[in-house]
């Protein structure tokens, strides 16, 4: 009898300790019992968008990392603020689009099943399924996130770290927010899509040290593509960070990097470091044989930073405002 009861509190100590590794009261399949069609539901509308509009994934993925390094994964991108004083209203420039997609899905999901999901879930779904439309990793999203209600433009301005970043600043930027160097180099890899304007990148053309120089750690050859797409001055231009397969979620990121044509300092920095270098060759030589189980991984990890579970936080009933 007293063995059994030291069982049983050896198995109530086991789940606890789990349920806080696992991520502060996160786990696949919350919504399961009361809103089992969730799932469904955002993937449907998710695919749609893309088949239309396949340039809206890259931005879509990202919106839920931009959500996660400013405040948690608690939803404040998304809020708006009458005085333009959140975070969202650092975005002009940090150009982030796609809302009106979450916008949608939340209008669905409200529908099926009312005040019961987050905006913060939804963004942590909306990722892992553009992620899938476009050929990517498909993961188990963890849910059960509530809503922020505070956003700030500054914190959005302060806490996401700049694409000049070296390869200190990114490790730490990964590790306070309980992410590791390995994160780092596997979440890195989502700049296999998607595109970046001229202004992120055009200190390394033209300006790198004040001396209008270029930056000596980016391929001289594809110095001269850039300038041809971004010419002096030029903010607004497009390029695609992957040329030529910036629509597909694939490995070629790492090869680019490798061969010195990661398109920001913060990309270059990554062979700088040892296990970031190692990581980068490995998957590049080997046509990344462990890449999409591992960004799968990462995303989970990333999708947990600083969440709101429990009686924390609300489930906002329109994303872009709080409830009150
Ligand atoms: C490691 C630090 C990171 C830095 C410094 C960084 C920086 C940037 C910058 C400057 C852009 C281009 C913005 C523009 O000029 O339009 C960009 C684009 C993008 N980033 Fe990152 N990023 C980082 C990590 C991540 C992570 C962790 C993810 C996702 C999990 C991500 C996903 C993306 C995507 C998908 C795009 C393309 C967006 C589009 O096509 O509109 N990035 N990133
Ligand atoms: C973004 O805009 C803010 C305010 O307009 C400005 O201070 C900041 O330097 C800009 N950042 C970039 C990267 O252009
Ligand atoms: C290059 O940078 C230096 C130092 O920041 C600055 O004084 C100079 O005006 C810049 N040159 C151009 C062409 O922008």
């Amino acid at each position: 009898m007293a063995s059994l009861n030291f069982f049983f509190k050896l198995a109530f100590l086991g789940c606890f300790v789990f349920g806080i590794a696992k991520g502060q009261g996160l786990y696949v399949g919350y919504y399961k019992a009361k809103c089992p069609n969730l799932e469904n539901i955002v993937r449907g509308i998710t695919s749609q968008v893309i088949h239309r509009a396949p340039t809206l994934a890259a931005p879509l993925l990202r919106m839920h990392f931009h959500d996660c390094f400013v405040r948690g994964c608690d939803g404040s991108v998304l809020l708006e603020s009458p005085k333009k004083q959140a975070e969202k209203d650092a975005f002009p420039n940090l150009s982030l689009r796609g809302f009106e997609v979450i916008d949608q899905v939340k209008a669905a999901v409200e529908k099926a099943c009312p005040n019961l999901v987050s905006c913060a879930d939804i963004l942590a779904l909306v990722a892992r399924d553009v992620t899938f439309e476009i050929l990517g990793p498909y993961w188990d999203v963890e849910l059960g996130r509530k809503d922020g209600k505070v956003s700030i433009l500054n914190e959005a301005l302060t806490n996401l770290i700049p694409p000049s970043a070296n390869i200190n600043a990114l490790i730490q930027g990964f590790q306070s927010r309980g992410l590791s160097v390995k994160d780092l180099v596997v979440l890195s890899g989502s700049h296999t899509i998607g595109i970046s304007h001229c202004s992120s990148f055009a200190n390394r053309l033209y300006n790198f040290t004040g001396r209008n120089d270029v930056d000596p750690s980016l391929d001289p050859r594809y110095i001269l593509e850039l300038k041809k797409k971004c010419p002096p001055g030029d903010q607004n231009s497009i390029v695609e960070m992957d040329p030529g397969s910036s629509l597909k979620f694939d490995v070629s990121y790492y090869t680019l990097v490798s061969k010195r044509r990661g398109l920001f300092e913060s990309d270059a920095a990554l062979l700088n470091n040892q296990e970031t270098r190692d990581y980068l060759t490995y998957q590049s030589i080997r046509n990344g044989p462990t890449f999409f189980k591992d960004f799968g991984d990462s995303m989970v990890k990333m999708g947990r930073i600083g969440v709101l579970t429990g009686k924390a936080g609300e489930i906002r009933k329109i994303c872009t405002k709080v409830n009150y």
